[in-house]
């Protein structure tokens, strides 16, 4: 799984890692968080629009749950089920550290609500890739959703929320992410030979 804060790329990569991973022979598929079902995409559509700037943390986090709920049972089970090696481009990590941290709401209750509500909560492996406030704000040179215009000392909190999630954490690798996209890759495809 891939996350990281807005900016970081982590889309780009996902597409790459998938075509490393279906030319290594593992069949592979991906979807990001949220979306990737119809009622994803919807709930994902209420999230980021800038119309709704009244939205609470409290409201994001059981909004984002629901859409991951949503896409655990309709396609990663399913997707698992049938062996298929399943790269994600966001999950709970996002709400750690967005809602739980940035947000503080708390990352523990972030994860206790997952714990209710989710049959897997963690990924076999966690990919953060880390750029600084400028490398992101770079890359993001297009009309900002409602969660991109929260501002700089709430991203820069969300960037601390991630690298606090991934400390001391053996399912979790943090990657420097503000150098080329084929380098980022090439370190992404290190970890995952090292690790899986
Ligand atoms: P994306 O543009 O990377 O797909 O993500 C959508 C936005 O939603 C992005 O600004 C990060 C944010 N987000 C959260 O705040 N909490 C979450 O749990 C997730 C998955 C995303």
């Amino acid at each position: 799984m891939l996350d990281g804060p807005d900016g970081c790329g982590k889309s780009s990569q996902a597409r790459l890692l998938i075509d490393w991973l279906q030319g290594q022979g593992v069949p592979s598929v991906g979807f990001r968080d949220p979306g990737a079902t119809v009622i994803g995409e919807k709930i994902r559509e209420i999230l980021l629009s800038p119309a709704h700037e009244a939205m609470t943390t409290p409201a994001e986090v059981l909004l984002y749950m629901a859409a991951r709920v949503q896409l655990w049972a309709e396609k990663i089970k399913p997707a698992l089920r049938e062996g298929q090696c399943v790269v994600l481009d966001r999950w709970l990590s996002s709400t750690c550290a967005y809602q739980g941290y940035a947000g503080a709401f708390g990352m523990k209750k972030v994860i206790e609500i997952a714990q209710d509500s989710l049959e897997r909560v963690w990924p076999d492996l966690t990919i953060i890739l880390d750029v600084d406030l400028q490398t992101a704000a770079q890359r993001l040179k297009r009309e900002l959703d409602r969660m991109e215009q929260k501002g700089d000392g709430y991203h820069s909190r969300v960037r601390e929320g991630f690298l606090k999630l991934a400390e001391g954490r053996p399912d979790f690798a943090v990657v420097d992410a503000t150098g080329s996209v084929e380098a980022t890759h090439r370190e992404i495809v290190t970890i995952l030979q090292r690790r899986l």
